[in-house]
């Protein structure tokens, strides 16, 4: 049997379809407990599609339609004309797509929106903000601070789902804003708004919507401390792009970063920082480093989409004699915690009893392996209280036996050393990257890169005057 376009299949042939209001998981059946993520009580009978705003129930048919052709075809990438927002993308918005824009509450997830959606506007797109969390007056006096006119963005309250439905239905906006997914309520859930079923019900719908109408959506949704979106991790699988919004809430710092991209590259940044006229974009390669040379402080070259970025990473050693508690902010805790010990244990630096501390600047988040030894500098100079050579840069993942591994992306790494005004960089050999005015200090072992902090075996004579 095949399926002719436009040939049609009654839904009343289709099975009762189950899922899981916690994880997300399809069941073919009701189960009292969900196998998925063990919790109990959380498995309902998935709704039937809507129905597309016409009204029809019980007679409602599924529409084939052959894969080529029809609306909204063959249009490219949009661009929203703010460069970092559309690097991060892969180069745009592609029409009909949903975007969630994940950040904890207060980083600025509106105020980039209201950016975006004033840029889009400018350029004569279509667009409509649904805002559940502030009112129309609210966002227009937020508009007149980041300096936009507000003009080609219609307004409308984004609380309840089918009245979000229905205006864009009527307006055909090229983008629907939702401000936040978690403030939007469906009355078919019964749980308040932001609840784990709401959310999951309200997300299916909007997706529903770009996909049938090919108008693109744009979510934002507020994770908690730990990264999490609050409630609804199922989320990140309904929708095509996920950004995440982040820095320290104290600086002004922004960091949006793509993750999950089903068109495009993952793993892009833009950088902003946070002023009285809102997110201006800014080069974050010299601002991470300080420049200072002081005990407890190395730079590394951190990976940062397709270019790598110089950070300052930082140690402090508490007390030498524990408890040997250890604590990372923005660097990776296990992978702080073996550079100590690989340190005690290869290198003799008196560590293992230590209580120490770790830190990367400006509130940004460096998870690449390649910082290791970066980390390895920043202990062995906080130990020690010998500072690392002027203009030092440090690169490579450490191996438990104190051994260098070489790192991805040199040349880039070099370029952002280069940029941050670092002219030695301690790395493990490789192929040639001709990056000028930087010279490469070639390391086997991590004991190679730390020579400044290590007693020396016989110590030079100071050349005496002429
Ligand atoms: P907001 O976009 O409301 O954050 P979110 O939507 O993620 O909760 O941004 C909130 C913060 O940004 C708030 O503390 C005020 C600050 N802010 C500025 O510093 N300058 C500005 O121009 C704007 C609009 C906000
Ligand atoms: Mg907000």
């Amino acid at each position: 049997m095949s399926h002719l376009p436009g040939s049609v299949v009654p839904v009343a042939k289709l099975r009762a379809m189950f899922g899981c209001a916690s994880c997300g998981q399809h069941l073919a059946q009701w189960a009292g407990r969900c196998p998925g993520c063990g919790e109990w009580g959380t498995v309902e009978e998935a709704r039937a599609p809507r129905s597309g705003g016409s009204g029809a129930s019980g007679a409602a048919a599924l529409q084939v339609a052959p894969l080529h052709g029809g609306q909204g075809e063959g249009e490219g990438r949009v661009l929203t004309g703010l460069p970092g927002v559309d690097r991060v993308l892969g180069g745009g918005i592609v029409p009909g797509s949903v975007v969630l824009l994940a950040g904890e509450p207060g980083i600025g997830k509106s105020t980039l929106l209201l950016h975006a959606l004033a840029s889009l506007a400018a350029s004569g797109r279509r667009t409509l903000l649904a805002s559940g969390e502030e009112s129309r007056a609210q966002v227009a006096a937020r508009a007149r601070r980041l300096g936009v006119t507000g003009d080609g963005i219609a307004f409308t309250s984004g609380r309840e789902l089918d009245a979000v439905l229905e205006v864009t239905r009527a307006e055909r906006p090229f983008v629907l804003a939702v401000d936040s997914i978690q403030t939007l309520r469906d009355p078919g859930a019964t749980q308040m708004p932001g609840g784990v079923s709401q959310v999951r019900m309200c997300a299916d719908a909007l997706v529903g919507l770009a996909k049938t109408e090919g108008i693109t959506v744009v979510l934002t949704g507020h994770v908690t401390k730990d990264g999490d979106l609050a409630g609804p991790r199922a989320l990140e699988h309904a929708v095509d792009v996920v950004l995440s919004f982040d820095g320290d809430p104290r600086s002004g710092l922004r960091i949006l970063a793509g993750g999950k991209n089903r068109f495009g590259a993952e793993g892009e940044t833009a950088w902003f920082e946070m002023g009285a006229s809102g997110l201006a974009e800014i080069d974050p390669s010299d601002l991470l480093v300080s420049g200072e040379r002081v005990p407890g402080a190395a730079v590394a070259l951190p990976r940062s989409g397709r270019r790598a970025l110089a950070v300052e990473v930082q140690a402090l050693v508490g007390s030498p004699e524990g408890p040997a508690r250890r604590q990372a902010t923005g660097l990776d805790l296990r992978r702080f915690q073996l550079v100590a010990a690989v340190l005690d244990r290869a290198v003799g630096l008196p560590l293992g009893r230590a209580e120490l501390f770790g830190a990367a600047s400006g509130g940004v988040r460096v998870d690449d392996p390649a910082c290791d030894l970066a980390v390895a500098a920043a202990l062995a100079s906080a130990v020690t209280g010998a500072v690392p050579p002027p203009g030092a840069a440090f690169v490579g993942e450490v191996s438990l036996t104190g051994l260098v591994r070489p790192a991805a992306a040199m040349a880039q790494r070099l370029q952002a050393a280069r940029a941050a005004g670092c002219g030695v960089v301690f790395a493990p050999e490789g192929p040639p990257t001709g990056a000028e005015g930087v010279l490469v200090r070639p390391v086997r072992h991590v004991r190679d890169a730390l020579a400044w902090a290590l007693p020396p075996a016989t110590k030079r004579p100071e050349s005496l005057p002429a």
